[in-house]
């Protein structure tokens, strides 16, 4: 079951982050893996906002997503699913959460940003509807995004923008 995170969530997703980003290290992606999840106060915001999702799997939250609006369409900012739960779908559900968040709000497009040869990143999104977003039609808030990505070494492995 997707439903809106409460504050009682928001301490258990920053462990479900770094569970999710585990698989990187087998790609040689370990700097990825390490990669500092978001913290409680970080995560806040999204939440009293009704921006941040739990999948609920029998009381278990398996994975969450928090969305951004980002040069006025939706964005997602994170998606993370505990390995343990992956490749049922749950991931898509969220992103279909996030997705309808972005309609009924009249936002025109749901964008992201993610590794272009990740399995479970550029080649996952592609299969949920998702096309590259070339650099000459980034708008001013999703370049700023891409240039902190860069600048925490994240460009090391190749990197894109995409749109739904
Ligand atoms: C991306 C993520 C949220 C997907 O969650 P999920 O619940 O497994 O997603 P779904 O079940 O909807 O789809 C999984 C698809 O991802 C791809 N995938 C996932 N793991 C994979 C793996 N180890 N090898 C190859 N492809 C993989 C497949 O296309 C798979 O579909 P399939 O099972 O039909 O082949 C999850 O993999 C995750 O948390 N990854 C780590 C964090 C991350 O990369 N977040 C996105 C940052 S932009």
């Amino acid at each position: 079951m997707i439903r809106l995170a409460t504050a009682v969530d928001l301490p258990l997703l920053g462990e479900l982050e770094r569970a999710a980003g585990e698989p990187f290290r087998d790609l040689g992606m370990a700097a990825v893996a390490d990669d500092e999840p978001f913290s409680v106060a970080e995560l806040q915001p999204y939440q009293v906002d009704g921006r941040c999702w739990v999948v609920d799997v029998s009381g278990v939250v398996a994975g969450y997503l928090v969305a951004d609006v980002v040069d006025g369409n939706g964005h997602v900012e994170q998606v993370s699913v505990l390995p343990s739960f992956a490749r049922r779908g749950l991931g898509r559900q969220l992103i279909e959460t996030a997705a309808a968040w972005a309609g009924a709000r009249g936002l025109p497009a749901l964008t992201l940003t993610t590794f272009r040869y990740v399995p479970w990143n550029a080649p996952y999104y592609a299969r949920l509807g998702f096309r590259e977003l070339l650099e000459s039609s980034w708008g001013p808030s999703l370049r700023t995004i891409r240039e902190h990505e860069a600048a925490l070494g994240l460009d090391h492995w190749p990197r894109l923008a995409m749109i739904r």
